[in-house]
């Protein structure tokens, strides 16, 4: 075989192809779970998995980190990662605006979201989701995809009046590449020329059956402007949250990946966070895609300084040595030595992804698997 679809790979693995996805998003590959991957990069996710190979090509190092397998009584409940998507101005904003309490619409540029913002919102429960915003903007494409596939839960966004335009039919495609379960918020029905039921008729369109036409989506009416219904969009995310019953190990060295980065000028490279697993603590030693830093401080959504993150939660790290990716592999490790080792690492395969045409083995891959 010259290569393997990500489906096939998850299958052999015993893994869910969207965890899958889910990586190879990490490593900066978006791909959906029908596509072909070589055999470098089924190896990287083998790794990835904590499944132990042998590299039979010139890179035998095995840096046997960012792959362990958490035992299951390792494991505690963990907030859903919900992500925001939708046309621009359907109200994606606004709609989290009305949820936090907040006010980000009218700080925004032109009204217009260009980043991902990350929020932790703590329900009437006391439960907590962590949202994350992306932008509906077209030109914006990959920081949707990357929204897709950091998530657990896709919130899309239509605006009653407007009806299902290109980026919503992009987020749509980007949801069922990731495998992430969706719920449609059918928006602005406060505006005269409000037609819910078209937007239901038109999703039927794109193969999503919504509840209220007999199928499985969950789908809500609301007004972000009047705050009409809130309550059930955030009780359609609790159900769905409860049927995925996520789970993470809190008692780990951390590992997350970067949504967005920057340089500031004041405070130097900046990248924002969310943590899947473990705790991420000040003074961490770190490896962020090939760059290696110790956290300084960590800042929460709320613009505190925290000393520690745990699961789903978001902060903006402090102490990079260069700016990373969006979408890299945030990964902490013992000490300085092994950071610079797995940074070294990181960066032979991405050096060699750019070079290598070498023939896919799956035989390889496979053979020395425990
Ligand atoms: P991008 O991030 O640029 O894609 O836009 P967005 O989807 O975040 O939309 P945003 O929240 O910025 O809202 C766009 C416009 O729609 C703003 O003028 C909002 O006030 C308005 N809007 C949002 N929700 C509602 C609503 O429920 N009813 C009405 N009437 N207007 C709304
Ligand atoms: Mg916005």
């Amino acid at each position: 075989p010259e290569a393997i679809t990500v489906q096939e790979l998850a299958k052999r693995m015993g893994e869910r192809g969207a965890d899958l996805v889910k990586s190879l998003f990490k490593l900066g590959m978006p791909v959906t779970i029908t596509e072909a991957i070589d055999q470098d990069t089924a190896e990287l996710l083998v790794e990835e998995f904590g499944h132990r190979i042998n590299r039979v090509s010139e890179s035998d190092v095995e840096i046997g980190v960012g792959g362990e397998q958490d035992s299951p009584e390792t494991l505690r409940p963990r907030p859903p990662v919900v992500t925001i998507m939708g046309h621009v101005d359907h109200g994606k904003t606004s709609l989290l605006d009305a949820i936090r309490g907040a006010d980000v619409v009218s700080g925004e540029a032109g009204g217009i979201t260009q980043h991902i913002g990350a929020y932790q919102v703590a329900l009437p429960d006391k439960s907590k989701v962590t949202f994350l915003d992306t932008p509906g903007h077209e030109a914006f494409t990959e920081m949707r995809a990357r929204g897709a596939n950091v998530t657990d839960i896709v919130i899309l966004v239509v605006a009653a009046d407007d009806g299902l335009k290109p980026q919503t039919i992009e987020a749509i495609n980007h949801t069922k590449a990731a495998g992430v379960p969706m719920i449609v918020a059918i928006n602005k029905i406060d505006k005269p020329g409000a037609n819910p039921q078209k937007v239901r008729e038109e999703l039927l369109q794109h193969e999503i059956m919504v509840e209220a036409m007999g199928g499985e989506v969950q789908d809500v009416e609301v007004s972000a402007l009047k705050k009409t219904n809130l309550d059930k969009l955030l009780e359609a995310i609790h159900l769905q949250a409860e049927l995925l019953e996520l789970k993470a190990n809190p008692d780990r060295s951390a590992e997350g990946t970067v949504v967005e980065a920057k340089l500031d000028k004041g405070r130097g490279p900046l990248a924002t966070v969310l943590v899947q697993r473990g705790t991420l603590r000040v003074g961490d030693i770190f490896v962020v895609g090939a760059i290696s830093g110790k956290v300084r401080a960590m800042i929460d959504d709320k613009g505190r300084q925290v000393k520690e993150a745990g699961p789903s939660v978001p902060v903006e790290v402090l102490g990079l040595s260069g700016v990373p990716s969006a979408g890299d592999l945030f990964t902490v490790v013992e000490n300085d030595a092994r950071a610079r080792e797995v940074a070294a690492y990181r960066q032979t395969v991405i050096d060699r992804k750019r070079t290598t045409t070498a023939p896919v083995n799956l035989e390889n891959i496979f053979a020395s698997k425990e």
